[in-house]
């Protein structure tokens, strides 16, 4: 049988529910595998539970949450986009860049020069930039490779990530990103290719969810239709890169198709709102992207909650709209630029992050729920919202084992 483990002297968050931060003093968690066994304060552990204990870890006092959730990145990718920030400080626009060619496009010609020993090289490094900060479960969209064997490559990476790194890594079906230059003014062909390749990437075990991007300068709420009804005749989940530079009625779209999140959602109306609450949709917000592309226009928090639509957060790491590598720093800037408090924010960044990706086993320290956790040198888990730029994870552990983080 495998040993059991004891992890004691910790004050724990555990975000057991939404209502608070669930915090336990003198607290243990009892692991097993990769699941926790019991959590709670240490005096309260049945004694039996206490015995079958094989290996105690003293974790001195020391503040101990569930490991982070990062549920949208575009972490596989070539080359970066530093010349198009200078183009934007000299006053063009991001929708201007991607309209003359640039933005998106010029990363899938990286992307499609890079050999597969440089692009898992360079998402190693950035995924590895998110687990310092105790990161535990990432999700890695394709996008920048968009033909079959470009899309393919990139979600073999993301896959071969998780494989070898203690991180759990979900990927998500990104083709409908941007239309590649041999579609150039054939936007439904393209389509009709991204979901005749969906079938092959999906029987090749390469998808978890199936996301799109619909906007003005991406793809019509017709063509994004056509998407997630490829994916729904998968039975693949579905997600929405929705209302970030307008409102297209995406989220209410993905909300038809039980989307597990819409994404961004800056220019989203109350309809949609609406529409997310009732399928059970998860607002993903993404301060990075708002922050560096210094949109103006705030997603609509006060209706969300209102609304009780949970909110996740996430980097949206990737080179165009948000080159950032700390989901610490989502957590601050949810709170600072978007006035969530910051009880939300962890939530955001924990709980609701998994909930985005459909998995309900994880972001809260609860018993049969799976180990991962974040060990912080910090007294109160509101510090996780408040301190920017310094790193205070200490210790992390992912299905039970132990990691450098
Ligand atoms: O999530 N909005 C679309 N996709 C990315 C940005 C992609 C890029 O600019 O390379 C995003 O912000
Ligand atoms: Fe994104």
């Amino acid at each position: 049988m495998a040993t059991t483990h004891l992890w004691h002297n910790a004050r724990l968050a555990t975000l057991a529910d939404d209502t608070g931060w669930g915090l336990v003093e003198h607290g243990a968690l009892l692991v097993q595998d990769d699941r926790l066994l019991w959590v709670g304060a240490l005096d309260d552990m049945p004694a039996a539970l206490r015995a079958q204990a094989g290996v105690q870890h003293d974790l001195g006092g020391a503040l101990v949450t569930p490991g982070l959730v990062d549920c949208h990145t575009h972490l596989v990718y070539g080359g970066q986009r530093a010349r198009e920030f200078e183009m934007r400080l000299q006053g063009v626009d991001y929708a201007e860049i991607a309209r003359s060619g640039g933005g998106i496009r010029s990363t899938v010609a990286a992307t499609r020069a890079s050999g597969d020993a440089e692009l898992l090289a360079g998402a190693r490094r950035r995924a590895q930039a998110l687990m310092a900060e105790g990161v535990t479960t990432l999700e890695i969209k394709s996008g920048y490779g968009l033909s079959l064997l470009d899309e393919s490559r990139c979600l073999s990476i993301a896959r071969q990530l998780g494989a070898e790194l203690p991180v759990s890594v979900r990927t998500t079906y990104l083709g409908a990103h941007a239309i590649p230059p041999e579609f150039d003014g054939r936007a439904d062909d393209y389509i009709t290719a991204v979901c005749a390749w969906m079938p092959a990437l999906h029987a090749a075990g390469l998808i978890d969810a199936v996301d799109a991007f619909c906007e003005t300068i991406g793809f019509t709420p017709a063509q994004t239709r056509r998407v997630f009804v490829a994916a729904r005749a998968l039975g693949l989940p579905v997600k929405l890169h929705a209302e970030q530079l307008s409102d297209q009625d995406g989220a209410a779209l993905a909300a038809e198709f039980g989307a597990l999140s819409c994404d961004h959602l800056e220019y989203l109306s109350d309809a949609g709102v609406d529409a997310m609450r009732v399928a059970g949709t998860v607002a993903v917000l993404l301060p990075g992207a708002y922050y560096f592309l210094r949109e103006t226009q705030l997603p609509p928090v006060a209706e969300l909650r209102a609304q009780q639509v949970p909110i996740a957060l996430a980097s949206d790491h990737n080179p165009g709209s948000s080159p950032g590598l700390s989901l610490l720093l989502m957590a601050n800037m949810a709170c600072t630029l978007f006035r969530m408090t910051p009880l939300e924010a962890v939530l955001g960044i924990t709980a609701h992050g998994a909930h985005a990706l459909g998995l309900p086993d994880r972001g809260r320290l609860v018993a049969g729920l799976r180990a991962d956790f974040a060990v912080w040198d910090l007294e109160h888990p509101n510090e996780l919202a408040y301190w920017f730029g310094h790193n205070p994870c200490r210790r992390v552990v992912a299905g039970g084992i132990e990691r450098t983080p």
